[in-house]
């Protein structure tokens, strides 16, 4: 740093650069924030030149006519000179305000609003960005697609990578992480669900309004919204957490599986601790909304889940997935998309142990099925789970193969640091972000090993892996 200085300044022009930084920067030198946040698998994704430290969340939802609207006050802080800066939305917006001065704003792209203040914005400043907004979710897409669902009785805005398009402006990726008040206004007799802690509800003209707190970073894909009929039911952990789950009250003969699995919500978090360290956050639960789409989704202290996950009967075992993601996922989160297996390869992992702690199966034979299901020429080994591409990002591969790597590593370098480090990492990264560089450095610094040929075959190498690490690993 000093010596790239020191040239800087000795350079032919130095005598103007100095006159230049004596001067107080006008509004000219200002530009405006990059339209993504940088990352590989998508660029778009995300805005440069800020960080929102907290999300408030006013808004009133009709499910008879799918019609969002109110207000959302983003607390922000610049990181850069700022002469104008996006935020990732697709809902009608109607007012921008920037500290207190109405801003001028514009749509462009597939999901950007460009927010144009009266006065540029200083690097290092704090910003208060209000935006009113309406709109119908379900009728809008980006690329082709919503994350909104409709439901009979409500709407759901739940999916990954985005899904916050859909509900909120934002800068939607997991590098800003923010605290949350989310209110919300619905027809009486219907409710609003979301994550956290419910504070308060109130209801006025026919109107309840049902707030919720999240008072940790939180991703923005792991913020979430349902509205709709719900049979609410509450219980504790052993340390004493608040559970606090939501049943559509349309699940039909999905209702018992449903909550016979999610209704294990805490005592589940309590097992998980014991691997992963306490349970990061001081609300936790589960929601079942009565959406047609498949997927499960670990909404920040509150996962999400399709009924069809319970069309088979119980499903512990997704709960337990969905769970383990609130260490490995939402605590430390990804650095970028391609990070996807260190939260993927390790909830699946987690579901293995599950397996083996229920009698059902050690982690060593789950994956040894794995190994032996997919023969060499199966395109499941094609894909990369360090790098599986946009395309494949909730591939299988990332997921099985994904946790197969885990037992290699666990083969490789022996019990004691394989579960030194699962529990030490969620710690190390808390309420940050994490690449899978970082988590192999932190493996070797823990195991004393060099790692690299391991970590290449099991995560990288586009073709199936020779025979499984040896079980008789040296401890
Ligand atoms: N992270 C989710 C899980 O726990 C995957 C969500 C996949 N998203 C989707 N739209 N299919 O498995
Ligand atoms: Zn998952």
């Amino acid at each position: 740093m000093e010596s790239h200085v020191h040239r800087r300044l000795l350079a032919p022009g130095a005598l103007a650069v100095s006159l230049l930084l004596a001067i107080p920067a006008s509004a000219a030198d200002y530009e405006p924030g990059a339209p993504g946040i940088g990352d590989s698998y998508y660029p778009a994704y995300g805005n440069g030149g800020y960080n929102v430290s907290h999300y408030d969340l006013r808004l009133r939802y009709q499910p008879a006519t799918d019609k969002l609207e109110g207000t959302a006050t983003l607390l922000a802080r610049t990181t850069q000179d700022l002469s104008r800066f996006n935020l990732d939305f697709l809902l009608d917006v109607s007012e921008v305000r920037v500290n207190g001065t109405k801003a001028s704003f514009a749509t462009s792209g597939e999901h950007e609003l460009e927010i144009t203040p009266k006065t540029p914005l200083p690097k290092g400043t704090p910003v208060t960005i209000v935006v009113r907004y309406s709109g119908v979710p379900s009728s809008k897409q980006a690329y082709g697609f919503t994350s909104w669902h409709r439901t009979p009785d409500g709407g759901v805005a739940a999916n990954e990578p985005e899904a916050a398009w859909w509900w909120f402006p934002s800068n939607d990726h997991p590098l800003d992480k923010a605290t949350y008040d989310v209110s919300v206004a619905v027809p009486d007799g219907t409710q609003a669900i979301s994550n956290g802690t419910p504070q308060s509800v109130t209801s006025r003209k026919g109107w309840t309004r049902f707030n919720w707190r999240s008072d940790k970073p939180q991703a923005t894909y792991l913020a979430t919204l349902a509205v709709g009929k719900f049979d609410v039911t509450t219980g504790y952990t052993e340390s004493g957490i608040p559970v606090i789950n939501a049943y559509s009250e349309d699940l039909g003969d999905n209702a018992g599986a449903a909550r016979a699995s999610i209704e294990r919500t805490g005592e589940i978090a309590d097992w998980l601790a014991e691997y992963f360290g306490p349970y990061p956050y001081n609300a936790l639960g589960g929601y079942v909304p009565n959406v047609t789409t498949g997927y499960a989704l670990e909404t920040q202290t509150r996962p999400f889940y399709s009924p069809r996950q319970f069309a088979q009967g119980p499903n512990v075992s997704v709960v337990v997935h969905e769970l383990a993601h609130q260490w490995y996922g939402d605590l430390v989160s990804v650095a970028g998309w391609k990070d996807i297996w260190i939260n993927e390869g390790f909830a699946r992992y987690a579901q293995w142990l599950w397996s083996e702690h229920e009698g059902e199966g050690t982690a060593q034979e789950l994956a040894d099925h794995v190994y032996a299901s997919h023969p060499a020429d199966d395109a499941f080994w094609t894909v990369k789970p360090g790098d599986p591409g946009p395309e494949n990002q909730f591939d299988i591969a990332v997921y099985d193969r994904g946790a197969l790597a885990l037992q290699a590593l666990r083969n490789e370098i022996g019990d004691k640091a394989f579960f030194a480090i699962l529990k030490g990492w969620p710690a190390k990264y808390a309420h940050g972000n994490a690449t899978v560089a970082d988590f192999r450095a932190y493996a070797e610094q823990v195991s004393g090993r060099s790692l690299g040929s391991l970590f290449e075959t099991w995560l990288y190498e586009p073709s199936k892996p020779g025979a499984p690490a040896a079980r008789d690993a040296k401890v």
